[in-house]
């Protein structure tokens, strides 16, 4: 018999006490674990907390203003919004692999915490959306990912933070599963398109991409990636699969335009059917659905010239492609 308004009610109680008349810090990633985080928070002690979005310039288009708007404008919470993207962007350069894209975002995102931290005023605890899958798979660690999943959760909380912040961790998420956040969520006032949301990786779409990052893939693959989400939305099928996302490969194939022969990239779709993630089902969407987003992609994205749908599970694919 758990309901949403009572957990509200007696996590906002707990956290009260626990920070008194202390300062909190969160970091707002655009999903929905933050998100739901920071929210309870903010009902809790109000300006007492302040958020810090970091916008590593790997995001999907609008997520950045987006995040900005339900929080900063709509929620009235302290927000302060880093531009990193020229730090991570150069980190990033001429690299390939996917885990060392994995280390250099790590790293990039802690000199920014230690770049900021001073202008945070004094804060003694630092509140993450650690969920209860989370902890699980921190602890099992037998996933291909989870030790690079739980690094990036970590770079955002006092294991990755500078030593000299010192924070006591808040995880007032952490018994609760992802319907459970989303319905905390939705009664705290978030709007459907934060408390819906997909999983996105923290390396964003660096890991969304095989081969080097630069801003023309990165616009590119946001592009294609934004026609993709808005037209399963439009298809009321975006509830109905539990991750959708577009990968830009480093292939290259032939294509025609016109009289012209064209060398583009190839760009794959993949979305997936699961309940816990460590095996998954790729979703069944209908040929004509798929053919309406590929001829959308096709004509819209300058660069891109064949869409291809992965019908791969996992095992022994994983969901994303890196
Ligand atoms: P895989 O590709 O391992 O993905 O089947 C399973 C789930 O984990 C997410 N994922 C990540 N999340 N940092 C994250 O925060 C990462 O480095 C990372 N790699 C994968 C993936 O999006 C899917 O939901």
């Amino acid at each position: 018999d758990w309901s949403a308004t009572s957990f509200i009610e007696n996590t906002v109680e707990w956290l009260r006490t626990r920070i008194g008349d202390r300062r909190v810090i969160c970091a707002l990633s655009g999903g929905v674990d933050s998100g739901v985080a920071a929210a309870l928070v903010s009902r809790a002690v109000g300006s007492q907390l302040t958020c810090v979005f970091v916008d590593n310039g790997l995001l999907r288009l609008g997520e950045a203003e987006q995040c900005m708007d339900v929080f900063a404008r709509h929620l009235h919470m302290r927000v302060v919004k880093v531009d990193a993207t020229d730090k991570f962007l150069g980190a990033l350069e001429g690299v390939v692999d996917p885990e060392e894209k994995r280390r250099r975002i790590g790293r990039s995102f802690m000199e920014v915490f230690e770049e900021v931290a001073p202008t945070l005023g004094d804060a003694d605890f630092f509140a993450q959306g650690t969920t209860y899958p989370d902890v699980i798979e921190s602890a099992g660690d037998s996933k291909r990912h989870s030790s690079a999943a739980a690094k990036i959760k970590t770079h955002h909380n006092v294991g990755g933070l500078p030593d000299t912040m010192r924070l006591e961790l808040l995880d007032p998420l952490s018994f609760l599963f992802k319907d459970e956040v989303r319905e905390v969520g939705r009664s705290l006032g978030l709007p459907e398109e934060i408390v819906d949301r997909h999983p996105f990786p923290g390396p964003g779409l660096a890991v969304r991409m095989t081969g080097a990052v630069t801003r023309e893939r990165l616009e590119r693959l946001r592009r294609a990636d934004h026609i993709f989400i808005s037209e399963l939305r439009a298809a009321g099928l975006y509830k109905h699969t539990a991750q959708a996302l577009a990968v830009l490969t480093s292939e290259r194939t032939v294509g025609v335009l016109g009289d012209a022969r064209t060398y583009e990239d190839v760009l794959a779709l993949r979305a997936v059917d699961t309940e816990d993630w460590m095996t998954a089902d790729w979703s069944r969407f209908s040929h004509d659905f798929l053919a309406t987003v590929s001829n959308r992609i096709v004509n819209e994205v300058p660069g891109i010239s064949r869409v291809v749908y992965d019908i791969t599970s996992k095992p022994p694919a994983t969901v994303e492609w890196e």
